[in-house]
């Protein structure tokens, strides 16, 4: 009741912010067809905590999404300005920002590739599978070493994604994949000032404290399914040479004891 009464919310946030698009469905749809030579369809996505409103994108005649846009609502926007203030990034910036980490990302196989990105959107691959979060906790359990070898893996290649939350990773257990999407914030040029080993940390960090956080959120939750997850964390920050985290500190922070670090500013 609670669940069916929160996505009946969303549907009608997601309604009243489409009156304000940034830019219309049909130029979207027409822009991308321009790109990939073929006629395409969009349809609302639903999913997300909405700083921009999601489309995902149909060829002709298909029933899979090949790709996705993000594009902006200048009715979110205004409440975005006036609850962030000065930090406030206009949605070109954080489109641009967003659509250079994810080709980084595409570029070691570990995200979506951008095809597009205009200054009122972006459109970027489909990844097919299941955000982490999502996933029962036993698959949650099998495939966290790989969520976390794969951040250490972006972290080697110089990419610094600055939200990797349980809901950005999305598994694609078909074809053994992972990939990241999502990741704005922070202002332009402080990535640069950022040590690269607190952005590591920060990422693992981020990652073990929102899937531990999001669990304890989803409905028929037991504190003691959330131990199956102790024995993969233990190891991963046990084994890895150099490890970032401690295990101890890792574990504290999937049981929420601690809080995560923040980028600093
Ligand atoms: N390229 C993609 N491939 C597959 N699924 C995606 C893709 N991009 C987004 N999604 C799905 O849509 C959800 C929301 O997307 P995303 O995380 O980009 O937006 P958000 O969390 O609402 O953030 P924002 O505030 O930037 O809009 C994801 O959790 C995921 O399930
Ligand atoms: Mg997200």
């Amino acid at each position: 009741m609670k669940e069916s009464l929160y996505k009946l919310k969303r549907r009608i946030g997601f309604l009243y912010a489409e009156l304000g698009l940034a830019a219309g469905r049909g130029l979207i749809a027409k822009a991308i067809s321009a790109k990939i030579g073929r006629p395409v369809k969009l349809a609302r996505l639903f999913k997300g905590s909405g700083w921009g409103l999601k489309y995902l994108v149909y060829e002709q005649g298909e029933s899979s999404p090949a790709y996705l846009v993000k594009t902006a609502s200048l009715i979110i926007e205004r409440r975005l300005q006036r609850v962030i203030g000065r930090e406030y990034l206009t949605y070109r910036e954080r489109f641009k920002m967003e659509s250079e980490v994810l080709s980084s990302l595409a570029r070691i196989g570990l995200g979506p590739c951008v095809i597009l990105c205009e200054k009122d959107f972006f459109v970027r691959e489909f990844l097919p599978g299941f955000s982490l979060i999502e996933l029962p906790l036993p698959d949650i359990k099998k495939w966290l070493p790989k969520v976390l070898e794969s951040i250490d893996r972006f972290c080697d290649s110089g990419v610094f994604h600055t939200d990797p939350n349980s809901a950005n990773v999305i598994v694609n257990p078909g074809e053994n994949k992972i990939g990241f999407i999502d990741s704005e914030i922070p202002a332009p040029g402080s990535d640069k000032i950022v040590p690269e080993r607190t952005k590591r940390a920060f990422c693992h960090e981020r990652l073990l404290y929102s899937l531990g956080r999001d669990l304890r959120k989803k409905a028929g939750f037991k504190p003691e399914l959330l131990e199956m997850l102790f024995p993969p964390v233990n190891d991963y920050y046990n084994q890895s040479a150099g490890s970032i985290l401690s295990p101890g500190r890792a574990i504290d922070l999937v049981k929420g004891r601690v809080i995560q670090i923040e980028i600093p500013a």
